[in-house]
């Protein structure tokens, strides 16, 4: 098999890239490891930048996302029992988030994919990348239980941080950044209408929680948990119970409990490899970059990547000329690492370490403080929340 781009992984950034090339006139074919339920039903990332929002509808993929989205212009910070109303929309000029959950950007995008798409092949599994120094790439890739190979003029690895792409850079030339966390996440789904009107991110003694919403039926809650925790420790009362406390505020706000429907667990680390190209092999997403989840970037990297590499390939069809190509990693290195910088910021701020000295958490609360009464510290979280142009 024979295409210009081949992509691997169909999650948001294989997808969107795709569609993005469809629309440039340039053919791509994408492998995805898994079946169709499977992606579309995988709970993950809930917040879509401005920016984010704006290039899924311009490529066709907004018209369901504009009625069911959420459109946020603000969030709350909680701490010290305090509430305090971040309003990204003033501080920020107009702009704003949506809630509109990844299982619903990726089943949107598969939807169209499938309609007026180039191939996307499901169950259709990855092993090699060869030659990306060359100007034939190869794709080795299982399907139907028989090895082939996809000939490419570029390869896209697309496929996550446990994709094999990145293994086609060679040692000697690629240097990985991380950094890891004592904690993680409990991330659960719940039929209850949300009991906050906008995102709430809570700092307590007894850990971070979050309060956000899939629906205004369908509330999305996440918990900080001691790394390897066992869900099983987590019965829905316990949960509860721990949100209630972290999240409680001197005044009336009541937490709303209702069934819990999903429960897991959700490691975290950051996490940087350069360059994010060798040769014709290109690698954006969560295949090339890994944030922890509280500043909401993940996904949002992930199209800030492939909105950059569409451009660059429809330039050297357009005019034959590399240079946007040449610069791909340069361009997105930026970007990932002012997001690496303000995940951690909102990690380390909200978050409280075992054995945390009351030290660490007097400079949180200062911090925290300093959002709530300087317009200058909450323009900074604001506009890197709500999100920085792609470049
Ligand atoms: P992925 O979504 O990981 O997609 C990669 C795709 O490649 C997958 O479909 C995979 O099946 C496929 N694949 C892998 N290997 C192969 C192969 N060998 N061959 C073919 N296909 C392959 N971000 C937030 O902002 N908020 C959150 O709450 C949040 N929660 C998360 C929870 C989890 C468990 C994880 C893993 C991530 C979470 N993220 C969150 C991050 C966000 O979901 C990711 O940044 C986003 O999914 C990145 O998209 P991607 O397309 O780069 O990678
Ligand atoms: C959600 C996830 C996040 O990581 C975040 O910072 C805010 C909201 C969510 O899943 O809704």
């Amino acid at each position: 098999m024979r295409t210009t781009v081949g992509i691997i992984g169909g999650g948001p950034a294989g997808l969107l890239l795709a569609r993005l090339l469809h629309r440039a006139g340039i053919d791509s074919v994408v492998l995805e490891s898994r079946d169709r339920a499977y992606a579309e039903g995988r709970q993950r990332a809930g917040v879509l930048e401005q920016g984010t929002v704006d290039v899924l509808r311009a490529c066709g993929a907004g018209e369901r996302m504009g009625r069911q989205g959420l459109v946020h212009h603000g969030i709350e910070l909680r701490f010290d029992r305090r509430a305090h109303r971040v309003d990204l929309s003033s501080l920020t000029g107009g702009r704003t988030v949506m809630i509109y959950a990844q299982t619903e950007v990726v089943k949107d995008l598969i939807a169209l994919q499938l309609a007026d798409g180039g191939p996307l092949f499901f169950e259709a599994r990855a092993l090699s990348v060869e030659g990306a120094d060359t100007e034939r790439p190869v794709v080795r890739f299982l399907r139907g239980g028989r090895e082939q190979t996809l000939e490419c003029d570029y390869v896209v690895g697309c496929d996550g941080f446990h994709g094999i792409a990145r293994n086609a850079v060679p040692e000697a030339v690629r240097r990985t950044y991380e950094r890891g966390y004592p904690y993680s996440w409990l991330g659960v789904l719940a039929d209850v209408p949300p009991s906050c009107e906008e995102l709430t991110y809570a700092h307590s003694a007894r850990g971070f929680a979050l309060h956000s919403m899939r629906s205004p039926t369908v509330s999305r809650l996440y918990l900080q948990v001691p790394t390897g925790e066992d869900v099983a420790a987590w019965p829905d009362e316990r949960i509860w119970d721990e949100l209630d406390a972290r999240l409680a505020v001197d005044g009336p706000w009541r937490l709303e409990r209702g069934p819990i429907t999903a429960k897991s667990v959700l490691p975290m680390r950051s996490w940087v490899i350069e360059p994010m190209r060798h040769g014709r092999l290109l690698l954006a997403g969560d295949a090339a970059h890994i944030v922890p989840p509280a500043g909401a970037k993940g996904l949002n990297l992930a199209v800030g990547d492939v909105v950059v590499l569409a451009r660059a390939l429809a330039a050297l069809k357009e005019t034959g000329s590399t240079a946007a190509l040449d610069a791909y990693s340069t361009t997105c290195l930026r970007r990932v690492w002012r997001a690496e910088h303000f995940s951690y910021l909102m990690t380390t701020t909200l978050h409280t370490e075992p054995g945390q000295s009351p030290f660490a958490t007097r400079l949180q609360l200062a911090q925290l403080d300093r959002i709530a009464s300087s317009t200058a510290a909450a323009t900074e979280l604001a506009q890197n929340y709500a999100g920085l142009p792609f470049g």
